[in-house]
């Protein structure tokens, strides 16, 4: 075994070992409290000095992780910082920086190579280094291999360069960093050893994966399944309210099955960091290799008809009670992509406000986790939440359920809605107020 292998896997063994993680966002922060609590000193590090300042004051900035729990991992000597030049004092470097994508739908890599950049002067013999964005087969081997080999460190001898995709689910109460089984994969048979070393001290099941490239593309089939299936059910969705039947409750039958048959269900648009995104970044690189996605593309086209398609349900529901779109009160309720999380990225819901406002309607919000519309790249609103109330809902020409968070009181929702039009099949039975789209 190399030296510097054999010295490496001690410290994890021991737990004696320093972990950077890089990106301390909806991924990295969860990653890092979960090292600190497994007892390997950990220090987090971020470019948003904001972040790096409420850690320090035990504070958190996601909803779905307490301080406590940051209070807690402080305690066992958790620190977080914005200086790279501090990732030269770290064992092991994990980078959880974002992959979105360009306005092309093209991977935007500019944070990974801007983290790998700024760690290449601080790397040495006897680290490893660790990438857990979602990106497409070959980043690893492509973008990050070549510039470490070019700093003179030999990977797999010298420094052990690892892909572990994330699999965070925010909100997620029944699995978490702990208990979710983590791919690891390795540059060489060397480097895998490291990772699967550092990743066993931190969650309970580590399952190896024989190249960086078939785990990178593992990642992208979870989410592209997803992505598929959901389209899937949206199409089915339009035409099972052509055909006059509920889809939800088609799905709940179809469900009872035992075996071969997984529920996916349909909604208003993808939305999150993962889902809308991810599986761009497969298509883009197998157009490289001349192949066409098309159940990727077509998953994509499906979906992101979704919010034009609710609107539309929307402009009907109005028609029908002799009410035009236009100068129209309408009320969105949820503005987070799904249940539960304070998280807007991609969220559908803004879309949907986007498309009544361009039609003349007048437009609000509510959302128990999001007070006040959030500064996004491609939207803008200046909203407030709105608190809900019977008065408050009568008030308005129509509600539109679009996440359906445990928070919202749904009978006092249906009770003083006029239009009542459901995204999420919340509301099983029929009732004159209620449409469902
Ligand atoms: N959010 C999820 O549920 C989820 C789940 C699985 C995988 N992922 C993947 O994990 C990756 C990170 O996603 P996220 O949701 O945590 O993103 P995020 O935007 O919540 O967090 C990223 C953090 O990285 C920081 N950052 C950017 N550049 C940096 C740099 N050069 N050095 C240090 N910090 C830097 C940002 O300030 C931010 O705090 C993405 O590739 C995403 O696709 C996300």
């Amino acid at each position: 075994m190399p030296a510097h292998l054999r010295s490496l896997v001690e410290k994890f063994r021991s737990r004696s070992a320093k972990v950077g993680v890089l990106g301390l966002g909806y991924v990295g922060l969860p990653l890092a409290l979960r090292f600190a609590e497994a007892g390997l000193p950990t220090l987090g590090f971020d470019i948003d000095p904001e972040k790096v300042l409420t850690l320090q004051r035990g504070e958190t900035y996601i909803k779905t992780i307490a301080p406590e729990r940051i209070a807690a991992a402080r305690g066992k000597g958790m620190d977080a910082t914005t200086d790279t030049a501090r990732a030269a004092e770290m064992d092991a470097l994990v980078i959880c920086v974002p992959t979105p994508l360009t306005e092309a739908r093209a991977p935007d890599l500019s944070f990974v190579i801007a983290t790998i950049e700024a760690l290449l002067p601080q790397l040495h013999a006897g680290q490893l280094v660790s990438l857990e964005s979602t990106t497409y087969p070959g980043t690893t081997a492509e973008e990050l291999a070549p510039r470490i080999a070019a700093r003179g460190l030999t990977l797999g001898e010298d420094l052990f360069l690892v892909y572990s995709p994330e699999r965070e689910d925010p909100g997620n109460t029944r699995f978490d960093t702990r208990t979710i089984p983590k791919l690891v994969s390795g540059t060489t048979p060397a480097c895998l050893e490291a990772g699967v070393a550092l990743y066993e001290q931190a969650v309970d099941r580590v399952v190896p994966v024989s190249s960086t490239r078939a785990a990178e593309m593992a990642k992208l089939l979870e989410n592209i399944h997803r992505a598929v299936n959901i389209g899937l059910v949206n199409e089915m969705k339009i035409v099972a309210d052509r055909m006059g039947i509920d889809i939800h409750e088609v799905v709940r039958a179809a469900a009872t099955k035992p075996f071969g048959f997984t529920p996916y269900y349909p909604g208003p648009g993808l939305g999150g960091h993962c889902i809308p995104i991810d599986p761009f970044y497969l298509a883009w690189k197998a157009r490289k290799y001349g192949v066409e996605a098309r159940f990727v593309e077509l998953a994509g086209e499906v979906n992101r008809a979704m919010p034009e398609w609710v609107v539309g349900k929307i402009e009907h529901a109005l028609a029908e009670r002799d009410t035009e779109i236009k100068g129209s009160r309408i009320l969105v309720l949820g503005l987070a992509y799904k249940k539960n999380v304070d998280d807007v990225r991609e969220t559908p819901a803004a879309e949907i406000l986007e498309l009544l406002q361009s039609r003349g309607a007048k437009v609000d919000y509510s959302d128990p986790h999001v007070p006040r519309f959030p500064r996004m790249r491609a939207h803008h609103f200046e909203l407030e939440s709105v608190p809900l109330d019977a008065k408050t809902l009568g008030r308005y020409d129509c509600v539109v359920l679009v996440t359906d968070h445990d928070a919202f009181d749904y009978a006092l929702i249906s009770n003083h809605a006029q239009i009542l039009v459901d995204t999420r099949g919340r509301y099983d039975d029929p009732a004159p107020n209620i449409v469902r789209a």
